[in-house]
């Protein structure tokens, strides 16, 4: 068994997606139940690398009283941010260059001097991979999935996803009667990142009839065929489901701005782009709706929340047993613990067997090829 646990760090990292808070709050009120003090760090590690910027400090005491009534709140009360990973700074130069730089010792060093003897980082691929990092120089760190893309490895879900399926489904429900009213195409493109897990399950879901994925690249004909299929058939409109990181089989993926060091690249613009091409071949009347987002915001539903609440305790627990290096796990029915270096690094993408997509198939949404 590892040293008494005494003082914990918590951060979140990454984009936001509901659920966080019920994660913040779990794990603060299983530290407080055992005696530990919980810590919380502003803007994934921002609090720690830039204190100036906090009047109240950049790391702060999270008691009971401060994560009272915030499980069913969407976004994070400590602040996240997708820039500035501290594995790869951007740092300026006196040339004006930029140059990449690995901060992590002073997250190493902020944690020895304040004598905080472990880290829970909420976050999705980015953030784990810190964390893993993190664990391997010395720290004691144990990580919780999160992301609306479902795109981790080695979980049966991250929590934040359903929350986001469930709202674009119900966008889907609601576009299908204006859709039919002016027999148009509607367009919705949806995050994800290079995963289609949104895509697929709110499009099969809100019984879409076409589904684009980053996993299958699509032909635009293909789709164009699907629609005019339906319109002779007597149903003259047609839901279309993109995902941002959807590929065409002939061209490539929209990009709205390229990675700089420490920030990925930002996907986005398919939707418009597949509007133009399915107005140019079917004739008809196209409106394109980015959720974007939308998808991230909002309450999480009870199973996300839940979801949180158990990795949150999870991770507690975890600690408790002397576990670093791991992140909690969906394993039906229970929660288990992985190495955060089978998660850090590794995509899940929607398997070609999975059998969603074929449930999709079967009921005859066209996946574009
Ligand atoms: O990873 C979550 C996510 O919402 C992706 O689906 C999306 O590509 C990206 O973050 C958007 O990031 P930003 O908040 O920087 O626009």
């Amino acid at each position: 068994m590892a040293d008494r646990i005494r003082r914990i760090a918590v951060c979140t990292g990454g984009g936001d997606a509901p659920g966080l808070n019920a994660v913040i709050r779990a794990v603060v009120i299983s530290a407080a139940n055992r005696g530990w003090e919980c810590y919380g760090i502003h803007d994934g590690f921002n609090g720690i690398l830039f204190p100036e910027r906090y009047p109240e400090g950049g790391v702060y005491r999270l008691t009971r009283e401060r994560v009272r009534g915030i499980g069913h709140l969407g976004g994070t009360i400590l602040g996240t941010t997708n820039k500035g990973n501290p594995l790869h700074f951007p740092m300026k130069m006196p040339d004006g260059t930029m140059k990449d730089t690995d901060r992590t010792g002073e997250i190493l060093e902020f944690f020895a001097r304040k004598e905080l003897d472990a880290l829970v980082s909420i976050g999705g691929d980015g953030s784990l991979t810190i964390a893993n990092a993190l664990h391997q120089k010395g720290l004691r760190v144990v990580g919780v999935p999160k992301t609306i893309d479902n795109d981790l490895d080695k979980t049966f879900t991250t929590f934040g996803f359903d929350s986001a399926v469930a709202f674009a489904t119900e966008c889907l429900d609601r576009l299908h009667s204006t859709a039919e009213s002016h027999q148009r195409v509607m367009v919705v493109e949806v995050m994800g990142r290079y995963a289609g897990w949104i895509a697929l399950h709110a499009g099969i879901s809100g019984s879409a009839h076409a589904i684009l994925i980053p996993e299958i690249s699509f032909d635009v004909d293909k789709v164009a065929a699907k629609i005019r299929d339906r319109d002779s058939e007597g149903r003259m409109y047609s839901i279309v489901v993109v995902a941002e990181g959807a590929e065409p089989i002939h061209g490539h993926r929209e990009i709205l701005a390229p990675a700089e060091i420490g920030h990925a690249e930002r996907l986005g613009g398919v939707g418009e782009r597949i509007a133009r091409a399915l107005g140019e071949r079917t004739g008809k009347d196209v409106r394109v709706v980015v959720l974007g987002h939308l998808l991230r915001g909002g309450s999480p539903t009870s199973f996300d929340r839940l979801a949180a609440m158990r990795f949150g305790t999870a991770a507690v627990r975890g600690l408790e047993e002397g576990r670093s290096g791991v992140m909690v796990a969906l394993a039906f029915p229970n929660v288990n613990y992985v190495a955060l270096e089978e998660v850090a690094g590794r995509m899940k993408g929607v398997p070609a067997d999975c059998d969603t997509l074929q449930t999709g198939r079967d009921l005859g949404i066209s996946f574009g090829d």
